[in-house]
Order: C-alpha cells, then sequence, then structure tokens
C-alpha cells in the first residue's frame, strides 16, 4: 500500500513563473520581489510593517536584540516549541526562563509566567502552538504590569486570530516561518511583523550587516551612495527568489485554510472511536486556529512505541514537542532537571502529530485513524 508522509507542500505554476522571472530579471537578491512579499505580507497581518528574513528564528533573535534584551536579562517562554524559540534568547547573551503550560491545550500556561517573574525578567516570548493563539489577553495584563516586551512566536500561526485580530498584530513583534512544512512556505525564510516605525528601521538595518541603508534602497536611487554601518549587525534579509515563491504561497493561504479546517474537524470525528488511548487537543474561545499540525496526546499506551508502529506501517508522524528544557544542552549548560515544568514534561511524552495538510483525502485520513487504532491495540498488549 502506497505510503502517506506527514506533511505535503503545493507549489504551483505560480511560483514556477514567479521564481523564472525573477531569475531572468537583473537583481536575484533582495529587490521588487522582497518589497512586495513584506507589503503583502503586513496586510494580511493587519500591521504598519513586515520585514522579510531568511527564518523565523533570525525573526525572533533581531526582535530581542533590538528590543535591547541581553545579557543579565530572563525572557519568558514555554518548554513546548522548537528549539529556536530558546536559542533566538540564548544568542541575545540573555537566559530562557520555562514556564509550564495549560495542560488541556499545550499553550504557554499565564498563571506559570506570573509566578516566574523577577526583576530581571525583560520579555515573554509565548509560542502560538499548532496554530491555536495563547491566552493573549492575560498575556498582555502581565506584560502591561510588569513592564515587559512581548515577541510573538508565530511559526505555526500565520492565519491565527485572537478575537477578531491577527494574533501577530498583538505584542511589540511577531514572528513567522516559511520553512519548508509551514501553512506557507518559500524553502527556508522568515518574516516579522510591527506597528513601531523606530524599531522597524533599527531592525531593517541590522537585519542587513548594520548597514544605514539596504542594498536594494542604494540600488534603487541609481546614484552613487556610501553605505556606512552604523551599528553592528546581522546576515537575516529575506531574497528575491524565496520572496517570489511566498507572493503565490500568501495569496492561496485563505483558499488552503478552510481545507486545514475541514481536515481537523474530520479527525476530531474520526478519533472519538479511539477515546480511550486519544486525547484532543482543546482550544481557546474566541480564536481562529490556523491549524498547522494535528496533534494528539496518547493514554495508557508508549508514543514512541505507537510512533514506530505507524512508521513501519508507512504512516509519517511527528512529535511535537519534546521538552526543550531537558534537552542535553540545557541540562549541560544550564543545569535544567526533570520536575521543574511537570505538565510540559507529560504532554511532551504523551504527543503525536498525526499525518496533515489541507488536501489529504477522506480515504486517507480513515487510513491514519485505523492503522493508529491497530497500532495502539498491538502496543497496548504486547
Ligand atoms: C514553534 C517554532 N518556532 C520556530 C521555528 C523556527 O522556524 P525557522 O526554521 O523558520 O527558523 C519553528 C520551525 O519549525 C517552529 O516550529
Amino acid at each position: 500500500m502506497e505510503e502517506i508522509p506527514f506533511t505535503r507542500t503545493l507549489i504551483g505554476k505560480e511560483e514556477e513563473e514567479e521564481v523564472l522571472d525573477t531569475l531572468r530579471s537583473t537583481l536575484i537578491g533582495t529587490g521588487v520581489k522582497t518589497e512586495q512579499l513584506e507589503r503583502e505580507f503586513a496586510a494580511y497581518q493587519g500591521t504598519t510593517h513586515a520585514v522579510g528574513t531568511n527564518s523565523c528564528t533570525a525573526a525572533m533573535h533581531l526582535s530581542l536584540h533590538a528590543l535591547g534584551i541581553g545579557p543579565g536579562d530572563e525572557v519568558i517562554t514555554t518548554p513546548i516549541t522548537f528549539v529556536s524559540t530558546a536559542s533566538s534568547i540564548v544568542y541575545t547573551g540573555a537566559t530562557p526562563v520555562f514556564a509550564d503550560i495549560e495542560p488541556d491545550t499545550l499553550c504557554i500556561d499565564p498563571a506559570c509566567i506570573e509566578a516566574a517573574i523577577t526583576e530581571r525578567t525583560k520579555a515573554i516570548l509565548p509560542v502560538h502552538l499548532y496554530g491555536q493563539p495563547c491566552d493573549m489577553d492575560r498575556i498582555l495584563d502581565i506584560a502591561r504590569r510588569h513592564n515587559l516586551k512581548v515577541v510573538s512566536d508565530c511559526a505555526h500561526a500565520i492565519e491565527a486570530e485572537y478575537r477578531g485580530r491577527k494574533v501577530g498584530s498583538l505584542g511589540d513583534t511577531a514572528c513567522y516561518s516559511f520553512y519548508a512544512t509551514k501553512n506557507m512556505t518559500t524553502g527556508n525564510g522568515g518574516m516579522l511583523v510591527t506597528d513601531d516605525d523606530n524599531l522597524t528601521q533599527l531592525i531593517q538595518s541590522q537585519r542587513d550587516h548594520g548597514m544605514a541603508l539596504g542594498a536594494w534602497t542604494r540600488y534603487q536611487t541609481g546614484e552613487f551612495q556610501e553605505y556606512p554601518m552604523v551599528q553592528l549587525g546581522f546576515k537575516y534579509i529575506m531574497w528575491d527568489i524565496p520572496a517570489s515563491i511566498g507572493l503565490h504561497q500568501l495569496r492561496r493561504i485563505e483558499q488552503r485554510h478552510r481545507k486545514r479546517l475541514e481536515v481537523a474537524a474530520r479527525y476530531d470525528e474520526a478519533l472519538k472511536s479511539l477515546a480511550d488511548h486519544v486525547e484532543l487537543i482543546k482550544t481557546h474561545e474566541n480564536i481562529r486556529h490556523a491549524h498547522h499540525l494535528y496533534v494528539i496526546k496518547l493514554r495508557g499506551v508508549s508514543r514512541n512505541r505507537v510512533a514506530a508502529g505507524m512508521e513501519k506501517r508507512g504512516i509519517g508522524v511527528g512529535i511535537h514537542f519534546r521538552p526543550v528544557h531537558l534537552e542535553p544542552y540545557y541540562r549541560e549548560k544550564h543545569g535544567h532537571t526533570p520536575g521543574e515544568c511537570p505538565v510540559a514534561e507529560d504532554a511532551g511524552a504523551r504527543v503525536l502529530s498525526l499525518p496533515f495538510w489541507p488536501e489529504i483525502t477522506e480515504a486517507e485520513i480513515l487510513r491514519v485513524v485505523e492503522t493508529l487504532g491497530d497500532v495502539i491495540i498491538e502496543c497496548r498488549d504486547s
């Protein structure tokens, strides 16, 4: 029987033609296509500015750095995320502080954020996990009361809304990933959005070696110009080949989101038959879920054995995520130990991500659920 992959990327003719158009132009670096994607992405998110980067990790690092976070500071984040959320904090010289998660949604728990605040805390870095917005009313309230910055990890949350607003329009900056598996992809790439004019200028310079004017701006004037380095910067800039792909991915995102909703609802329904061993992830009220991943929590059966059983039967699965604070690096270099975030540690041992993309068929969904049932019985009985 044919394998069912964990995810599938959809690249259309439009992307192919746009990339060819860019390749045949005089500048394939950062130029018109990057600017166009920035404009269209800002309009989609409802923010004043969007700044293209080469990854979400770079966007998070740039945000924290430009907001003045550095050695001696602490930034509170969740342990149930991809490792790079916490890496972006470590890059600045600050310390990531891991706050536990809500048991039913797996998003960061605002009560645990509040409990983790010290006089060194400078920012909160919530992750809108699997595409579900965190409890932003409470997080923004905590930030206001303690004078903290809020940088959102929106890697999963391009289409996500909170109380009718795009979730990335809340807080100081929000950072998006266009990595190969994301809801919209450019292969690798990212974007940062904000309403802050001064911060945008700082970040535009810092993403491009700390130059006063970006290469594209210099090129556009058609006149000789000097381009002084006014601060230390990074090579984090987006360029026109990935931007060409992104333009058409963005234009298709709403239509594909409707299918994501249907696929998630179909899984919810089909998995009811496995309720003894499968817990669904709950959602907050007043949100629009971006449905980047479809994740379940297993109960009374070994997650790793189920994952191996699924793979053996040709069904791709994933684990999102193992708790970051228990990664060898954080144990060895930051002294973290088990027991610090019990809810995250329990979830991290039980989560399993099932095959999920907008065009997955009804037959494929049913085969995934049926196989999961068989594998659970096998793992439970042996
Ligand atoms: C929650 C989360 N944050 C950040 C990232 C990093 O994104 P990028 O690869 O664009 O740096 C990922 C990527 O998988 C992610 O899942």
